[in-house]
């Protein structure tokens, strides 16, 4: 652990349609915190593709941002080691949606599986608009337009990782073979002076005549530490080892965040829709009162009753907050009505309560200043900014948009 790696970014976004819930803290959140430790990172409030669900009532979006990020900020996510911005703050990203839109298949859209799913899922919006049907591309800009690599999202959204790498390598295949293209690379491998020049040209003959697929992974390192290649030299030889055009866009991978197991109060899942949820700022008496009253194992009517946690939702809480002693006293407890389920609530009020104390703390101060929170993303967005309009530059000329 821990080394900052320099070559990899990473990139993340999160609708901002209501409060944080501690489903978000243990599923994303927590996530993001370790991340931010080893790799250049980019989380961003998807406030564009909330609108695509939500267009009807786009005021929950508002609403939410700010305190979206407070959370983000209150977990621990921490502005110094990631880029924090909101979507709509870098308009680029649209522009390169909408570039890309030209070169996507109207089928790679509508396969998307969270196309229909979601339609049906979602019956009271009326989901058959251009946008929802575009909002999967709409990511891919997303992604592409910063050169992430890696990209942690749930089960739900790795086919809209896939979908990236597709369009990306059809960008490249359609915009990378520039005119001269064998040229350029070649007066590029020049510019590495004659050692490297060697070892680069050796490393792509052992790729191309011996398939030795080492070679291009030594290839690539050496072009990471070429210090006098700019950008586009770089892309050309990268994509002149693959055997393609110039790699303008880079292919991400899906780094999948261990399915959240945070249960909510009433065992499933924990989600806003189902009403289960603690949030990170519910205040304290709610706390204990949600948890004193949530449901357990329905033969426990009297005290000495015993019970069976297997099929109860608070030993789903035990297995995140406890200990294995305090998991053993629970099963010992409740199978033999030697405790009373108040009794078994009372290490969880205790652990959730200690979780979400410093986290409160935290929001607070930042309650308390929103002039920061204001600052923090005004800084996250420009420098997100200054990222995407190079992409998009590159796009522009690669497209030949560039009428100069
Ligand atoms: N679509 C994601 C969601 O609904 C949010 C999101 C938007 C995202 N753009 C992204 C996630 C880019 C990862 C990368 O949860
Ligand atoms: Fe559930 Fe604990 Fe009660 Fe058993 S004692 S039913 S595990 S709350």
């Amino acid at each position: 652990m821990g080394g900052l790696n320099v070559n990899s970014r990473v990139l993340s976004g999160m609708r901002p349609t209501g409060c944080l819930h501690l489903g978000h803290y243990h599923g994303v959140l927590k996530n993001w915190v370790q991340l931010q430790q080893q790799f250049d990172c980019f989380f961003f409030v998807a406030d564009w593709h909330a609108l695509t669900t939500h267009y009807e009532d786009s005021g929950i979006i508002a609403d939410s941002v700010w305190d979206m990020v407070i959370d983000w900020l209150a977990a621990g996510v921490n502005p110094g080691a990631a880029q924090l911005f909101i979507q709509s703050h870098v308009p680029e990203h649209a522009e390169l949606h909408l570039l890309l839109s030209m070169v996507t298949p109207l089928g790679w859209l509508e396969r998307v599986p969270s196309y229909k799913d979601q339609q049906e899922k979602l019956r009271e919006r009326d989901l058959a608009t251009y946008g929802f049907l575009g909002y999967p591309l709409l990511q891919s800009a997303d992604i592409l337009i910063y050169g992430a690599d890696k990209v942690p999202v749930g089960e739900d959204q790795v086919a809209h990782v896939e979908l990236t790498r597709e369009v990306a390598r059809r960008f490249n295949h359609i915009y990378g073979r520039e005119p001269g293209y064998e040229e350029a690379a070649e007066a590029a491998i020049k510019k590495m002076g004659k050692k490297n020049a060697r070892m680069y040209r050796d490393l792509l003959k052992r790729y191309q005549e011996q398939g030795d697929h080492e070679a291009i992974e030594v290839a690539r390192a050496l072009l990471a530490e070429q210090q006098n290649l700019a950008i586009s030299d770089c892309e050309r030889l990268l994509g002149y080892l693959e055997g393609g055009g110039r790699m303008i866009l880079t292919e991400p991978e899906a780094l999948l965040t261990p399915a959240s197991r945070m249960p909510g109060l009433d065992g499933q899942k924990m989600s806003k829709s189902y009403g289960n949820t603690i949030t990170l700022r519910e205040n304290p008496e709610d706390v204990r009162e949600k948890l004193r009253t949530m449901p357990t194992d329905p033969a426990r009517v009297r005290r000495t009753d015993p019970g069976n946690p297997d099929i109860c939702p608070v030993w789903q809480l035990h297995g995140i907050y406890s200990a294995d002693e305090v998991k053993d006293w629970v099963r010992e407890g409740c199978t033999s009505a030697g405790i009373g389920c108040l009794d078994c609530k009372q290490p969880i009020i205790e652990s959730v309560l200690a979780e979400l104390l410093p986290i409160q703390e935290r929001a607070s101060e930042f309650e308390q200043d929103p002039g920061r929170v204001r600052a923090i993303i005004r800084e996250g967005s420009e420098a997100a900014r200054d990222v995407a309009r190079e992409t998009l530059d590159e796009v522009r000329q690669a497209m030949g948009l560039k009428y100069t």
